[in-house]
């Protein structure tokens, strides 16, 4: 989520992701310049190891998109005292090392849900739920009484398979999960891919594994947006990847009283609301995913000013089909999507701009996720968009988030035979 996050974008609205960017750029420096505390310089970061504490911390994460509009108050400062209790989760806040990574390699995915498809009762992880209710028609199953954590391989594997039918599930009550810890998550998240290292975010120290959302009231703002009117960014968690993620599970361990909702919608569902004739004609098309902006961002001195491995583009289909089930989504997304392969730029524009505004206001897609305490949300990233909800900033509030985010298959296009190269 977020992103996430916005693991750096979550916030390119507008008329493109790089004026987005741009603007978001310029907030910040402006910011970096008023009563906040100042934002490392892209050398001081490269020639040192971050930490974020709460009194230092450049704000981590896609995630955490958020607007500030000129005259508004600065966030509120919570009261700190000598007696205020140590935070609980401090091993786990965002850490910005200057390592450097080499490229991704390609791996085979064997997603876990093909071996439930053979199972007698798929759905039997579920028996011992108290409650079991879908979100809407279109997306999304709440469950409560399952202890994520005791689930066996078998188990896992029915998860995913229902993750990928569902698109999203929401699981209350996890403590147990989320009190085991990082090595636990490791071991979680590798059942169902090899874990995405983020190129940019930040992560614990020691476990670049996972990628961390973050802000309290003393870190700066990792997106700052005079120009927008809304925090919603729809988007597939880094698509630009040969490989983008599928099943994601996601927490937090920290969260305001109210607010920091997360949106998710259906990508299936707003694929089926088109008609057949243009349907036909998406499926014929291929768009660049680009990851190169988040990267820039990065190096101009923000979230961490640290860019462990070189930012990459991949062409993806525009329509592509998921392994397990064979349905077929929307896979393009205003933070990565760059443009349609082939097409002249006013005619990918145009059509970018039709299925951006097509998610963005079809509410019967969407689902809302409200973070109580000890929720654990998982979504299908190959069929699903998702949005942070940046509504409470004003208060000042920490909210920190922990995403596993296991890679899946070079994506599959929904058109039999089609040729993916450039
Ligand atoms: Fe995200």
């Amino acid at each position: 989520m977020a992103n996430s996050t916005l693991g750096m974008t979550h916030m390119c609205e507008t008329i493109s992701t790089f004026f987005y960017c741009l603007q978001t750029v310029t907030c910040l420096e402006l910011l970096s310049r008023s009563s906040l505390p100042p934002l490392p310089s892209p050398t001081s970061a490269m020639s040192t190891t971050t930490t974020v504490t709460e009194s230092s911390a450049p704000t981590a994460e896609f995630e955490t998109l958020r607007i500030r509009a000129q005259g508004q108050p600065q966030p509120q400062q919570e009261s700190q005292s000598s007696n205020e209790e140590p935070y609980k989760y401090a091993h786990l806040l965002p850490h910005f090392s200057k390592d450097k990574y080499p490229p991704l390699e390609p791996y085979e995915h064997v997603d876990p849900g093909l071996r439930a498809l053979s199972h007698p009762n798929p759905r039997s992880f579920l028996d011992n739920a108290t409650s079991v209710f879908e979100i809407t028609p279109y997306l999304g199953t709440e469950v409560s009484g399952v202890n994520l954590a005791d689930l066996d391989s078998d188990g896992r594997d029915q998860l995913a398979l229902e993750v990928a039918r569902r698109g999203l599930m929401v699981f209350r009550d996890q403590q147990d999960f989320i009190d085991r810890g990082p090595e636990f998550y490791l071991q979680w998240g590798r059942h169902f891919g090899r874990l995405h290292v983020h190129p940019t975010s930040g992560h614990p120290e020691g476990y670049p594994e996972f990628h961390l959302v973050y802000r309290d009231h003393k870190t700066t703002f990792n997106f700052e947006i005079d120009e927008s009117i809304s925090s919603t960014i729809w988007h597939s968690d880094v698509s630009y990847e040969l490989q983008p993620p599928g099943l994601t599970t996601f927490f937090l361990l920290s969260a305001p009283p109210s607010g920091g909702d997360t949106l998710f919608t259906s990508q299936v569902s707003a694929l089926r609301k088109l008609s057949p004739q243009f349907v036909a004609f998406l499926k014929t098309l291929k768009a660049v995913h680009s990851g190169f902006e988040q990267a820039d961002f990065s190096r101009s001195g923000k979230r961490g000013a640290t860019v462990r491995r070189e930012p990459v583009e991949h062409i993806h289909p525009v329509v592509r089909k998921h392994p397990v089930t064979g349905e077929e989504a929307l896979y393009v997304n205003r933070q990565f999507t760059r443009r349609i392969v082939g097409l002249k730029k006013e005619e990918s524009e145009a059509t970018l701009k039709l299925l951006y505004d097509h998610i963005d206001k079809s509410a019967d897609n969407q689902a809302r996720v409200r973070w109580t305490p000890n929720t654990i949300v998982l979504w299908d990233n190959r069929i699903t968009a998702h949005s942070a909800t940046v509504d409470f900033k004003e208060r000042g509030q920490r909210r920190h988030g922990l995403r596993i985010t296991p890679q899946a298959e070079r994506p599959i296009p929904a058109l039999d035979g089609w040729d993916l190269s450039a």
